[in-house]
């Protein structure tokens, strides 16, 4: 089997692991496999741009050697990631950079040693983009025909709900695409043979960990690792001046990030979209709950806002009027701290290493048992263990969370989350 990987929608800590399990553990299983830069974007273009550029204009681009690259090669291949698209072809860096480089080229054949050590990096170094041709047909036929000319027949995409999702379209539409692409003479009878189905397994990659029926997705663990160590800066800062602070924390419609940072820094108050506070002033709630606080002596004040948390007619709260509302009416010298995107870059913490390798063998497990007639699925964590959901229940759950707020049916709406979820 040929197995490409790629990664796409918000980065998060792990995917990088991901794309090493995979690669590795699809090598011991006899695999081959490739790595898609700048997600679907990179499975559209393909490439061809290189391809065209080796006949034509610049003949010493050579194409990458399609064996597992010599010692060494996996450091080569990051820089030419990080640093991007054969430029050190040029600046005499050495042949191999050269025969490595990746200018025009998006679907990139790696090898055990090309990553080597990826688990220990931020980000997503093979890129990640948000792709507007490959919503379009065409865009998927070109990308059908890229996969078709590497001979790449199973994928594996790491990201969110709407990333999964369309990798499940793609996967659906897949035996009309080769028809297409057979027909209008873009690929032989026996090519089209050859890859009638596409596998895809889908990893959920997510700082909000909003994704229904697993525990966990990768990347929430370190984000919540940083905002911990966030409010344990803040909180010195706070308790010297007796300050309050807000602090806005991400996780778009999902509160995981903010309760859970709430619990491990010990804040005052937290606000999240699924429980949103349910008297007719949350702004009285907020204010004598912090009042007693103060009353027994804290000197520092720390109240969590999730970006997506609203109330209870669904209107967004937001940082700085929470922070208005604690300096009128507590008269508290009060601060707003936005963490935005230091919740999302940088190493991931050793839960985030541990559960993308985990899951990135389970899915190359997935697609060696896969059938043209089993589902897609998905890689989850349930109770600690790895598990498989077929993926569109899982988008569906999670597209019915949403629902179930905008409906102000807040238990339905954790239920969705969390099928153990009491009422
Ligand atoms: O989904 C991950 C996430 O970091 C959310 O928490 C946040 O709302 C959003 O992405 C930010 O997106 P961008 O990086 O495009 O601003």
């Amino acid at each position: 089997m040929k197995i490409a990987v790629l990664t796409s929608g918000g980065d998060s800590a792990g995917m990088n692991a991901v794309v090493r399990a995979v690669v590795k553990a699809g090598i011991l299983r006899g695999c081959e496999t490739w790595v898609v830069r700048e997600g679907y974007e990179g499975l559209v273009r393909g490439n061809t741009e290189a391809l065209s550029e080796q006949s034509t204009d610049n003949p010493s681009v050579n194409l990458p050697e399609a064996a597992s690259p010599a010692d060494g090669a996996s450091v080569n291949l990051i820089h030419n990631l990080r640093f991007g698209d054969g430029e050190l072809l040029k600046d005499g860096t050495g042949d191999y950079l050269g025969t490595r480089s990746l200018k025009g080229r998006y679907i990139v054949r790696v090898g055990f040693d090309d990553v080597r050590g990826w688990f220990a990096e931020g980000g997503t170094l093979i890129g990640t983009a948000r792709s507007k041709t490959f919503r379009t047909v065409e865009g998927r036929m070109q990308a059908a025909e890229n996969m078709i000319r590497e001979g790449i027949d199973a994928l594996v995409v790491c990201g969110g709900d709407g990333s999964l999702t369309g990798a499940d379209v793609f996967r659906a539409e897949w035996p009309k695409l080769v028809e297409a692409l057979h027909a209008e003479g873009r690929i032989t009878a026996e090519k089209a043979q050859m890859h009638a189905h596409l596998k895809i397994v889908g990893l959920v990659g997510s700082i909000d960990n909003d994704m229904s029926m697993t525990d966990l997705t990768i990347g929430a663990p370190t984000a919540l690792v940083r905002i911990c160590e966030a409010i344990d800066n803040i909180n010195s800062t706070a308790s010297s001046h007796s300050r309050a602070f807000v602090l806005e924390v991400m996780g778009r419609h999902c509160g995981w990030l903010a309760l859970l940072a709430g619990v491990s820094g010990g804040a005052d108050f937290v606000f999240i979209p699924e429980r949103p506070p349910t008297s007719e002033s949350w702004e009285n709630e907020m204010c004598d709950c912090i009042q007693k606080h103060r009353e027994v002596g804290k000197r520092k004040t720390i109240v969590i806002v999730a970006e997506g948390a609203i109330d209870r007619d669904l209107k967004p709260i937001k940082a700085d009027y929470v922070k208005d509302v604690l300096a009128e009416r507590l008269g508290l010298d009060t601060r707003v701290t936005t963490l935005g995107h230091t919740q999302r870059g940088g190493r991931p913490c050793a839960y985030d290493r541990v559960l993308p390798t985990l899951q990135g063998i389970e899915a190359v497990e997935a697609l060696l048992e896969a059938t043209p007639h089993s589902p897609s699925y998905m890689i989850g964590i349930q109770e600690n263990k790895i598990t498989r959901i077929p993926l569109m229940e899982a988008v569906a759950m999670t597209r019915a969370v949403s629902s179930a707020i905008e409906a102000k049916d807040f238990d339905k709406a954790m239920s969705y989350r969390d099928p153990e979820f009491k009422e």
